[in-house]
């Protein structure tokens, strides 16, 4: 079918209508996921700890986040697919910024990018913008920021709600197409959304957000580990693998497998 175009977001919010996004990481889920219907796939820097085994999203780097990209735009013949601009790659400055999401959509052929940060990265957004590249916005926890935030906590609580609007209005103005939400009370969430003519994506901000995004390895249970509270589990894939691999191993150790059926 038709590829999902950031236009195709703005006639949703204009509607009325919320949408789904989820991360993808690989061939496999990029294929699921888009004859799922789900019309925007992150290639999250949450790469760092769902592909690589890192304790958190800041070591991940452009070159190991570059090829995850390329696999999931050759695999996602309708989705939007929105690319993670690591920590250390954008912050610099506007020309860093163009730079790396250059790398992006030429050697990963995304189709958009996506940053962390408020007012104080708009010069970044509006030379992306001006370069060609849509441009996903990022507030409220930003996981790139977790050392001068103190840890995983909620953002824009009380009177930081005015500068999470501030913020979330910055971006807009700078020309981003829409803009995650991150841990922010579902009062402020549902009061930005409105104020915004772009829209929002939240991830545990309430339900007045445009769109909701989840790290597809939480929604479906792949992490053993214990998960945060805005994460829904929709499948136990980790279950059904660790049954799968078990079985397996049984089945070799006692000599049911291969049977004949297996075997030439
Ligand atoms: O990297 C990621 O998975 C993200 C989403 C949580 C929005 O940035
Ligand atoms: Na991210």
């Amino acid at each position: 079918g038709r590829r999902v175009r950031i236009h195709h977001l703005q006639q949703l919010k204009e509607r009325g209508e919320t949408w789904p996004m989820l991360t993808s990481y690989d061939m496999y889920t990029a294929q699921i996921f888009d004859r799922a219907g789900i019309p925007v796939l992150l290639v999250g820097d949450s790469a760092a700890n769902n592909v690589y085994g890192y304790e958190s999203s800041l070591p991940v780097t452009v070159d190991e986040l570059l090829p995850l990209t390329r696999a999931v735009t050759r695999s996602a013949e309708r989705a939007l697919v929105v690319a993670d601009l690591p920590f250390g790659s954008y912050q610099g400055s506007p020309e860093q910024a163009v730079a790396t999401a250059g790398r992006f959509m030429k050697e990963g052929r995304a189709h958009a990018v996506k940053l962390e940060g408020g007012r104080h990265f708009a010069p970044q957004v509006e030379a992306l913008v001006h370069a060609g590249v849509p441009v996903m916005g990022h507030l409220g926890f930003t996981p790139q920021s977790e050392h001068r935030l103190g840890g995983y906590r909620v953002q824009g609580r009380g009177d930081q709600a005015a500068e999470l609007l501030a913020d979330a209005r910055a971006l807009q103005e700078a020309g981003a197409f829409a803009v995650v939400l991150e841990m922010v009370p579902a009062e402020a969430a549902r009061e930005v959304t409105a104020e915004l003519d772009i829209p929002t994506v939240g991830i545990g901000a309430g339900p007045h957000t445009d769109g909701q995004v989840l790290v597809w390895t939480d929604m479906a249970g792949m992490n053993t580990g214990s998960t945060a509270r805005f994460v829904k589990k929709y499948a136990d894939l980790g279950g059904a693998l660790a049954e799968a691999a078990g079985d397996f191993a049984a089945d070799v150790r006692s000599g049911k497998f291969p049977a004949a059926e297996h075997s030439f």
